[in-house]
């Protein structure tokens, strides 16, 4: 399947093609299958992306009240603290889209880390499709942190092998954001059908070089555990991040 890095030059442009990728994606699983499931990311790189995805051209294109989405993963923080994953998602695109309030999956940061585990297990197990005990996403967005870790997917950690876990709860520390989060772990990502990377900026420009490199560090470089079995991996990078990746 293919993994293709779109080196952009500006914020601007890279919002503008990753849109309008996630809108033929969204578009082609509504035709073919009825739904899609979207899967949403944290962080401060998606909202130009969601900004876009609002104006009036996607707000029509895209078939809004076909789609669930979801997150990779949220702080452990009720829906309208400024930290929440799902406030920021609200703010800059849920809120301004015509999406099915049934059809919003969030993680439920205000309950406790184990009610919010249990409670998004048995969400995803709704959507169980095929061979998975949760839904496929037809595209699943991600960033990349300084350090390399995704979602809530942190450096040095290690999700548990023997049983396939869908969600886990986190405790690390990250500049000054909530460091208790929930997280879906790298087995639901992988089944996606296409995950969408958006990275941004210089300080993350060595970290990116490492991560799509041929060295192989999934342990402390987690961006690498995500490798979608039968799936695309696109990153949209900007000319910032990439200054180290050579020619491909
Ligand atoms: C979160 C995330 C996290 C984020 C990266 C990048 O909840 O914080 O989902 O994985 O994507 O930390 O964050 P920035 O886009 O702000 O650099």
């Amino acid at each position: 399947m293919a993994n293709k890095v779109w080196i952009n030059n500006s914020i601007e442009d890279l919002n503008k093609a990753a849109a309008a990728y996630i809108a033929d994606i969204l578009s082609k699983a509504v035709r073919l299958r009825g739904a899609a499931n979207l899967a949403l990311s944290g962080g401060s790189t998606p909202m130009g992306l969601y900004q876009t995805l609002s104006q009036d051209y996607y707000r029509e294109l895209i078939p809004w009240n076909k789609i669930h989405f979801f997150w990779g993963d949220e702080r452990c923080v009720p829906p309208d603290h400024p930290e929440s994953n799902y406030k920021q998602a609200l703010d800059h695109l849920l809120g301004h889209i015509p999406a099915i309030l049934e059809n919003i999956h969030r993680i439920k940061g205000e309950l406790s880390p184990d009610e919010a585990v249990s409670d998004y297990i048995q969400v995803l197990s709704g959507f169980a499709q095929g061979k998975y005990p949760w839904p496929v996403f037809d595209v699943a967005l991600m960033g990349m942190g300084e350090d390399g870790h995704t979602a809530s997917l942190f450096p040095g950690t290690v999700e548990p092998l023997e049983t396939v876990t869908l969600v886990i709860q986190v405790n690390t520390a990250y500049q000054d954001r909530p460091s208790r989060r929930i997280t879906l772990t790298a087995a639901v990502f992988n089944s996606s059908r296409n995950v969408i990377f958006l990275v941004t900026g210089e300080k993350k420009a060595k970290t990116l070089e490492i991560a799509l490199s041929d060295r192989r560090d999934p342990v402390n470089i987690p961006v690498q555990r995500i490798k979608p079995t039968h799936g695309n991996t696109i990153w949209y990078v900007d000319s910032e991040a990439a200054k180290f990746l050579k020619e491909r």
